[in-house]
């Protein structure tokens, strides 16, 4: 059994599509095992993207990400992060497939709805980042 992380983004918060996301998510077979609301501040999501700092659109990322709530969640299941990642949907919406997070509620690159961990080492990185043992319940 694997574990990853998952953010619902500004974006969706916005719009009340914490529901469901999360439903999305519980029927593609993955179980939630920790969740909270957060505003991010900027060095939080500066600090949570800095793999991502020499990009173009770092500003513009952690600029959203600290624009509004986000949830964040440790998922559980089998496969979890590959799981969460097809559900999830490619990065760009005009891209992502039918059925997808992405597909159906994503609105550009940047406001993508969703964040998920892309491998076991990241994954363990990003709970950590969030969550402390005791806040994670299996
Ligand atoms: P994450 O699960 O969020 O890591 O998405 P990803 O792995 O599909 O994408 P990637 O790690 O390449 O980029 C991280 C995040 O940066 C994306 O989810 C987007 O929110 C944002 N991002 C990526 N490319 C662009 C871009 O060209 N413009 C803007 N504004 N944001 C981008
Ligand atoms: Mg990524």
């Amino acid at each position: 059994i694997e574990r990853t992380f998952s953010m619902i983004k500004p974006d969706a918060t916005k719009r009340n599509l914490t529901g469901a996301i999360t439903k999305k998510l519980e029927d593609a077979g993955l179980r939630v095992v920790a969740s909270k609301r957060v505003w991010m501040s900027r060095r939080q999501a500066e600090g949570f993207y800095a793999v991502h700092k020499e990009r173009p659109f770092f500003d513009e990322l952690c600029e959203f990400m600290s624009s509004g709530p986000t949830v964040v969640q440790v998922l559980e299941g089998e496969n979890a992060i590959l799981k969460n990642r097809e559900v999830m949907g490619a990065t760009n919406p005009a891209d992502a497939a039918e059925g997808t997070i992405r597909k159906e509620f994503a609105t550009s690159i940047g406001e993508n709805s969703v964040h998920g961990s892309d491998a076991p080492e990241t994954a363990a990185e990003e709970i950590r980042y969030w969550f402390s043992d005791t806040e994670v319940v299996g």
